[in-house]
C-alpha cells in the first residue's frame, strides 16, 4: 500500500466526540498517523505480522493503521470508555480486528504482556495538564513490555529529558522524524485557531539481552 493511499483511507476515521481535557485528548491526524505507521513498516519492518499494542488508542487510528498495514495481531489501551467506544466503532467501519481494553496505564500492571507485543506504538498524553510526568510513566512501560521497540510521539522540548531517561533505563532511540502537531481549536481554554507544536517522533529500540 502507498502511503497516500493510507493516508485517504484514514480520513474515515472517527474522532473524539465530546474530547476530555483532563486525557489529553488530541487525536493524531490521518497525515501524521499514516506518516508514523508507514515509516515503522517500511523503514523498521516492525508492523506487518508482528502483535502491536497501543498506549493511550483514543479512538484507535494508529491501531487501525497498523491493522491496514498487516500487524499480525492489534490492542489498544484506554483509560476512557467513551474513547474505546468510538474506536471499536472506528474498527468496525475499517472491518479490522483490534482488541481494546479499558485501563489507567498509569497504575495498571500489564505483566501478562511481556513479551507478546513486539511493537508498541503511542500518542500518549504530554503530561502538561494535571497529570505532569504522565507521559514518562507511559513510556517507561511501554518499554517494559515491548518485545521490540516502541515509537512514541514527545514533545521536542523535553528531548534532553528523554535522552536522560533512556539512560538510566538502558535503551536506545533515535529522532525518526521532527514532526508539527497540528492542534485544532478544541477546549474553552484554547484562544487560537490552529496552534502547531513541535514533536519528535521517536523510536526505542529493546536492547538483545546476550
Ligand atoms: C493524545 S491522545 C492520542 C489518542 C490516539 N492514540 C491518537 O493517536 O489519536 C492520548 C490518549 O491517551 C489516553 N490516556 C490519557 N491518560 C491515560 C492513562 N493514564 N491511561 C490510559 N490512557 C490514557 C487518552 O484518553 C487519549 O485517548
Amino acid at each position: 500500500m502507498k502511503l497516500k493511499e493510507l493516508e485517504s483511507i484514514l480520513q474515515d476515521c472517527e474522532v473524539f466526540d465530546e474530547p476530555k481535557i483532563q486525557f489529553e485528548q488530541y487525536p493524531t491526524t490521518p497525515h501524521l498517523a499514516a506518516r508514523m505507521l508507514y515509516t515503522a513498516d517500511t523503514v523498521y519492518d516492525d508492523i506487518e505480522d508482528k502483535a502491536i499494542g497501543d498506549f493511550g488508542s483514543g479512538c484507535g487510528i494508529l491501531s487501525i493503521a497498523a491493522n491496514i498495514l498487516g500487524a499480525g495481531y492489534s490492542i489498544g489501551f484506554d483509560i476512557d470508555p467513551d474513547a474505546i467506544k468510538i474506536a471499536q466503532e472506528n474498527s468496525e467501519t475499517f472491518e479490522v480486528d483490534i482488541d481494546f481494553v479499558n485501563t489507567d496505564l498509569s497504575v495498571a500492571t500489564l505483566d501478562r504482556f511481556k513479551g507478546k507485543l513486539d511493537t508498541i506504538i503511542m500518542n500518549p498524553p504530554f503530561g502538561t495538564k494535571n497529570n505532569k510526568g504522565v507521559d514518562m510513566v507511559l513510556l517507561k512501560k511501554a518499554i517494559e513490555i515491548a518485545g521490540t521497540s516502541v515509537y512514541s510521539l514527545h514533545k521536542t522540548s523535553t528531548r534532553d529529558h528523554i535522552e536522560k531517561k533512556a539512560k538510566e533505563w538502558g535503551v536506545t532511540f533515535e529522532v525518526v522524524a521532527e514532526l508539527k502537531f497540528d492542534v485544532p481549536m478544541m477546549y474553552k481554554f484554547h484562544k487560537k485557531k490552529n496552534v502547531e507544536i513541535a514533536v519528535d517522533f521517536l523510536r526505542f529500540e529493546k536492547q538483545e539481552c546476550t
